[in-house]
């Protein structure tokens, strides 16, 4: 499958992450994050995955959110053009990835993040959401053309980026959040919709042996133990609940390749 990277780069929590949430009357407990985070890396870790971490910018409360800031495929990194608050997370990102990648940047009418990208066994999928314009679009179809991975449009409108509602587990499957995207975009076989008032669920990551799903939504996480058990995949529940508060998930907490 797809999805068997050997690395994963994330990112330390800035104290400034819960400042900057408190000022928007959203409570995030700066501990109870750590040890999430701490959980997730170890998870990552016991799948089999070499960590490096990039150290937190306090100027960038949202910089734990990695994923946002390139696109990597094999040894190329496509280096993102964020949204303004968040513009400025990558440098730090690209000099990590530098020694191992070849790094492509886009011009700066471009907007992309990470989190609207998405890979199946032979697509790729780009968001068309407040994050990604079609320039941004256009960019990621050029870097991976000679890759030879065609990349489909999809309309975002309900949820921050495209990983926020529909992400893709292995074995031709989707999990999707129900009416939120068209999905006859979608060229994979089975999807697996969140249960009602679970639309988080949808964001989950198989690294190769593992599924990782989130704990706080356990209807929709029991439809994907019984997925793991039918696929003779080690099944990982992690809690997230200090990244949630602040639109993030599992996908968002990482870089792999
Ligand atoms: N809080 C995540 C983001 O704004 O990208």
């Amino acid at each position: 499958m797809i999805n068997s990277p050997t690395h994963a780069l994330v990112r330390s929590i800035p104290r400034s992450y819960k400042d900057y949430y408190a000022k928007k009357n959203i409570d995030i407990s700066y501990g109870l994050a750590e040890s999430q985070h701490e959980k997730y890396i170890q998870t990552l870790k016991d799948a089999g995955l070499k960590i490096s971490t990039v150290p937190a910018d306090e100027t960038k409360p949202d910089c734990v959110f990695i994923e946002d800031t390139a696109i990597i495929w094999q040894t190329h990194a496509l280096i993102t053009r964020m949204n303004p608050v968040r513009d400025g997370e990558q440098a730090a990102v690209e000099e990590t990835l530098k020694p191992t990648h070849t790094i492509t940047h886009m011009p700066s009418v471009a907007k992309i993040e990470g989190g609207d990208v998405l890979h199946t066994e032979n697509t790729t999928y780009v968001g068309l959401s407040a994050r990604t314009n079609s320039m941004g679009a256009e960019c990621l179809k050029n870097f991976l053309k000679k890759f030879g991975r065609p990349v489909v449009r999809v309309p975002v409108e309900k949820c921050l980026h495209l990983k926020s509602g529909v992400t893709y587990i292995g074995d031709n499957t989707l999990v999707a959040v129900p009416g939120w995207f068209d999905m006859s975009l979608f060229d994979a076989e089975n999807i697996i919709y969140t249960k009602e008032g679970e639309e988080g669920a949808a964001n989950c990551m198989r690294i190769p042996n593992n599924l990782l799903v989130q704990s706080q939504y356990p209807k929709t996480a029991k439809l994907l133990e019984h997925f793991a058990a039918d696929k003779g995949l080690q099944f990982h529940p992690l809690d997230t609940s200090e990244f949630v508060k602040a639109d993030g998930a599992l996908t968002c907490l990482s870089l792999l390749w």
